[in-house]
């Protein structure tokens, strides 16, 4: 990426807004961020309102203030335009930029993040004041990345959205007809005449609410969700286009929420020059389901680094209990997103605001105004850290997995949307079981979406793959007759991608491929358990259980009670070269690891590491050698046993094989392990011999 070359080390930042300050304390923070190693700042997120205070007037002395003095002060800037949050007075003026809620109710102007996509003031006023800061500011050559607007999110209902999804649906469809069918209009006496027959979504036409959005017709609600997120996309491409053509050498990006259902971030990440997200996990999320937001993250762009653009140093303002990261765990969660592929690591915020909503948000600089504070100490280490340790090392490394999770948008959207069998059916947590059990066996892992290739994994799992788009599985057959292991669950292969069920015996598509034929389903409820035993051992059955034939697989398992008892409940099939294994339930997270280190040990997939319950592993690898991360999530001393010989890039402490490595309750390890070059035939010196690493990241 452009202006890479120039950076040596991990950007280490966050957002600063110094316009919310009297200018006299400005010099202060510039000392303080420097006592900290910072090198990076986040300028101009929300700061519309102070730019442009009328329809023809701009104002930029401020800005220009901000940027001279942390340019002065050798600061690099990510910079953002300011579209993430309207003035007042469009709002007054221009009531079409008001975005319309689900029960059909005009916000008035207030918060943020509230602007109509598809309104014509939003994007006309967008687009000219990206262009003037673009034009303004393009001179300064310390700006490494644009941040268009902030955090996309939400969804609009309002009529002018309402006429933009007809127009979506045109291009899409063509005829009314064809809407028709894709919508299965016949149902309920829904047919549609005309294109302005149809209405946006909503809780006032086809979408009720009852713990959680649902709809009377999948395929219009998934089509809105599609619309929604494409309309919000078209926004972001209206400002990177200004900004490409006048910085053209200059990466442009946003900030993503992890895994956020409104926006399909694998379409979206196709138009980002890198990712970057930000991180705010609950204080009972565990270690690896933030794992897998960083996973889910960095497998956007097939594995390129990614940044982490927000966290907080110490506490959170918006969950409804904000804890206060407890000692070492800023630092830990620091380097799991680096371990995970970060090369950026980044805050919110840099200075505690003094009024509304963020004003007890964690910061760089507290409200006491000094640096004399446990965070800033643990800032201020971290810096160091990354500046004297870490240094270039790392750098534009990859993770090699021969595991890959899917993910993918569409299907959670229809999965969630869809009645029956059991509400109880949540995508994200069905993946996360398979992604746990995984992460606890220590293999590398990647998330892929269903447009990347699969060549180089062994085995694929795809867990409640309920809508099986067209072509995928084309993709999937090829993938296991080439010799790969494929693994999908219940609630697969029953829908195309309109949403319409795939006749013929489910799971659909998927059938011939599972060589099984589920003929019914039934939901337990949530107190209730099946059971069935896999090699010898006794695991529940729950939440859903197929009931299905064997059309070719054999079964690894069955029912052990019910009416359907003795019916097969896992099985596998061996298709071509490879296997194609099935779940047909949700069972535990200890069934899945039993199950996945057995697919694992026949495909011969080693672990990254042996490392004791609690120890996160993860590997980097790029021409300096090969980064094995050692993260103790838990609050004990811990022991792992050395099983290549490397040395701590943080302590700069040698270990050899068979070594015990210590690693202190919420501690880090990353052992580089040198590759081995071998040129001509002479194992040289690995120094000497690999080139100077690139950083091939997104700044
Ligand atoms: C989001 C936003 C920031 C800030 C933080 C607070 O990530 O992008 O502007 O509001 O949340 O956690
Ligand atoms: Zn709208």
């Amino acid at each position: 990426m452009i202006g890479s070359s120039e950076i040596k080390k991990i950007l280490y930042g966050g957002d600063y807004n110094p316009e919310q300050w009297p200018e006299d304390i400005w010099e202060e923070d510039m000392r303080i961020f420097k006592l900290a190693h910072i090198d990076i700042l986040t300028l101009n997120v929300f700061n519309w309102a102070m730019l442009q205070p009328d329809e023809n007037t701009y104002d930029f002395r401020k800005l220009d203030k901000i940027m001279n003095m942390t340019r002065d002060n050798g600061f690099k800037v990510f910079m953002a335009t300011s579209t993430g949050a309207h003035p007042a007075w469009m709002a007054r003026e221009y009531p079409d930029i008001l975005r319309t809620q689900a029960n059909g109710v005009r916000r008035k102007y207030g918060r943020r993040h509230n602007s109509c996509p598809n309104s014509p003031t939003y994007r006309k006023y967008a687009a000219a004041l990206t262009e003037q800061i673009a034009r303004r500011y393009a001179e300064y050559d310390n700006i490494v990345a644009w941040h268009v607007s902030n955090e996309y999110g939400g969804i609009c209902y309002c009529d002018n959205c309402e006429k933009k999804f007809r127009e979506w649906l045109k291009k899409k469809y063509r005829t009314i007809e064809a809407v028709n069918h894709a919508w299965n209009m016949n149902f309920w006496s829904h047919t549609l005449y005309d294109w302005d027959d149809i209405v946006a979504p909503s809780l006032i036409t086809e979408e009720f609410e009852a713990s959680g959005l649902r709809t009377a017709f999948q395929g219009i609600s998934l089509d809105y969700a599609r619309f929604n997120s494409d309309s919000m996309l078209e926004c972001y491409k209206m400002e990177k286009e200004i900004l490409k053509k006048i910085t053209p050498h200059i990466p442009v990006s946003t900030n993503f929420m992890g895994m956020y259902k409104t926006l399909d971030y694998q379409k979206w990440s196709k138009e980002l020059d890198f990712v970057g997200w930000d991180n705010y996990p609950e204080y009972n999320d565990e270690p690896a389901e933030i794992a897998m937001r960083h996973d889910l993250m960095r497998g956007l762009k097939q594995g390129q680094p990614f940044a982490l653009l927000e966290q907080t140093p110490s506490v959170n303002n918006w969950h409804t209990i904000c804890r206060l990261k407890r000692p070492d765990v800023m630092r830990l969660w620091s380097f799991q997103a680096v371990a995970h592929g970060a090369d950026t690591i980044m805050f919110f915020q840099m200075r505690r605001s003094l009024g509304a909503c963020e004003k007890f948000h964690g910061a760089v600089i507290d409200h006491v105004g000094h640096e004399n504070t446990r965070v800033f100490r643990e800032i201020e280490a971290l810096g160091s850290e990354l500046e004297d340790r870490i240094k270039n090392l790392i750098l534009g490394s990859r993770m090699k997995s021969q595991i890959a999770i899917l993910f993918d948008w569409d299907n959670w959207w229809a999965a969630e949307f869809s009645a029956g069998p059991s509400r109880s059916i949540n995508y994200p947590k069905e993946v996360m079981q398979y992604y746990k059990a995984v992460y606890n066996l220590h293999f590398s892992v990647d998330i892929v979406g269903v447009e990347d290739d699969l060549s180089n994994y062994k085995l694929v799992i795809a867990p409640l793959l309920y809508m099986c788009k067209e072509g995928y599985d084309k993709k999937i057959r090829k993938y296991v007759k080439c010799g790969g292991a494929f693994l999908t669950t219940y609630f697969s292969g029953y829908v195309e991608d309109h949403d319409l069920v795939v006749t013929g015996g489910y799971p659909g598509r998927l059938k011939d491929i599972l060589g099984i034929w589920v003929e019914e389903i039934d939901a337990l409820p949530l107190e209730e358990a099946n059971s069935f035993l896999y090699s010898g051992k006794k695991y529940p059955a729950r939440i859903v259980c197929d009931l299905m034939h064997l059309r070719g697989a054999k079964e690894l398992a069955h029912y052990e009670s019910d009416f359907y008892a003795g019916m097969p409940v896992v099985t596998e099939h061996s298709y071509g070269e490879g296997k194609a294994f099935y779940v047909g339930t949700r069972s535990s997270e200890e069934f899945y690891r039993t199950l996945i280190n057995d697919i694992a040990k026949e495909l011969c997939i080693a672990p990254i590491a042996h490392a004791p319950e609690g120890v996160e592993t993860t590997v980097r690898e790029n021409e300096n050698g090969s980064f094995l991360f050692l993260l103790n999530h838990t609050q004990a001393k811990v022991i792992v046993s050395v099983e290549r010989a490397g040395q701590d890039i943080l302590t700069g402490k040698e270990y050899l094989e068979g070594d015990n490595l210590e690693i202190l309750g919420a501690g880090v390890v990353i052992l580089q392990r040198r590759c081995q070059v071998v040129a001509e035939g002479v194992s040289g010196n690995w120094e000497a011999e690999t080139k100077a690493p690139k950083a091939d990241g997104f700044f």
